[in-house]
């Protein structure tokens, strides 16, 4: 989008439901009011609703439901998280691009959008389905000051946060099970993907991986997937802004992050257990030792592993594996 196209789209956002006169526009931006006429038809061609009245000016009705960096920076409250937002129409995997910057020197907050994945990566080797449009498929770059072994908090860190998102600006609540999926009603809505660039025993880059599913209709859902997954959307019966879905991400990991980095992550544990379905229930997982454990899930425990008890009374811990409800 041209700088000019993108500051108008600016002031329409920062006044958004007022009229923005023709003249304060060709002021704000330095350039002539045929100009600004110009682009905002350019705006209107690209599917923004803008309604132009004589003598009063500009006014921005709706988006065209497509991301623009500019729209999801403008009123979003956030220091870091989101000032470096690089968007793409389509990407293999934001994973991979965000690997790349983090190598590049990139500075922690830095984020990858993508409007469509032709790789998108899930866990355990699984492909992650991200059509065009629908989702929202970022990663985040982090660089924080933790062991290694602690990077599963940031995981459940960032479960918490979609949940509170999810909350605020669809009035969903979602519950997570563990260590990574969010589930509405027992579909999953969102999954984390957390990866690592290590030195020695230190971090050089987290790369946390959110594939949240906003605006599928069922058609647009694998038939394999019907009894397993769901959208926003779908639950909703509307179409759900994502821009302000993304805002209101941001804000959440933010504000939990900066927490966690200063008090620990004993207040993250406790959020994340309130909302865990996990919890009390009867679980078959592979423990750190490698044995398959069947047992009572307990809550989990200072670096972020899941306690399983089973019936002898035994506590084991358990990593990221797949785990089964039995
Ligand atoms: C899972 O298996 O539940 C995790 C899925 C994570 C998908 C997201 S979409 C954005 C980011 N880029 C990827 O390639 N994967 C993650």
């Amino acid at each position: 989008m041209s700088e000019t196209r993108n500051e108008i789209l600016k002031q329409l956002i920062i006044h958004k439901g007022e009229y923005v006169s023709g003249q304060m526009l060709s002021d704000a931006i330095g350039c002539s009011r045929t100009a600004v006429w110009k682009q905002v038809k350019e705006l209107i061609h690209g599917g923004y609703e803008i309604e132009s009245v004589n003598r009063k000016g500009y006014r921005l009705l709706s988006s065209s439901g497509q991301l623009t960096v500019t729209e999801i920076q403008t009123g979003l409250n956030t220091q870091t998280l989101g000032t470096r937002i690089h968007l793409y129409d389509q990407l293999p995997s934001t994973q991979k691009k965000a690997h790349y910057f983090a190598e590049e020197g990139a500075e922690e907050g830095t984020i990858v959008i993508a409007e469509e994945q032709t790789q998108g990566r899930g866990r355990l080797g699984r492909a992650w389905h991200s059509p065009k449009g629908t989702g929202i498929w970022m990663s985040t770059m982090l660089r924080p000051d933790i062991k290694p072994r602690q990077a599963p908090q940031l995981t459940l860190l960032t479960a918490v946060a979609l949940v509170k998102a999810i909350k605020k600006a669809v009035g969903i609540e979602c519950q997570i099970k563990w260590p990574n999926d969010i589930l509405y009603k027992g579909k999953k809505l969102v999954g984390i993907l957390t990866e690592l660039q290590t030195e020695t025993d230190s971090i050089r880059a987290v790369l946390v991986g959110t594939g949240l599913n906003v605006n599928q209709s069922k058609e647009d859902i694998p038939e394999n997937l019907h009894d397993v997954a769901t959208s926003l959307k779908i639950i909703k019966g509307e179409e759900v802004d994502r821009i302000r879905l993304i805002q209101c991400i941001l804000e959440a990991f933010e504000s939990l992050y900066l927490t966690y980095l200063q008090e620990g992550f004993n207040i993250i544990r406790l959020m994340w257990e309130s909302y865990a379905l996990t919890i009390g229930q009867s679980l078959t997982a592979q423990a750190t030792n490698g044995e398959t454990v069947t047992g009572i899930a307990q809550g989990i425990d200072e670096a972020g592993l899941l306690l399983l008890k089973d019936e002898q009374g035994t506590q084991y811990k358990v990593l990221s594996a797949n785990i089964r409800s039995v």
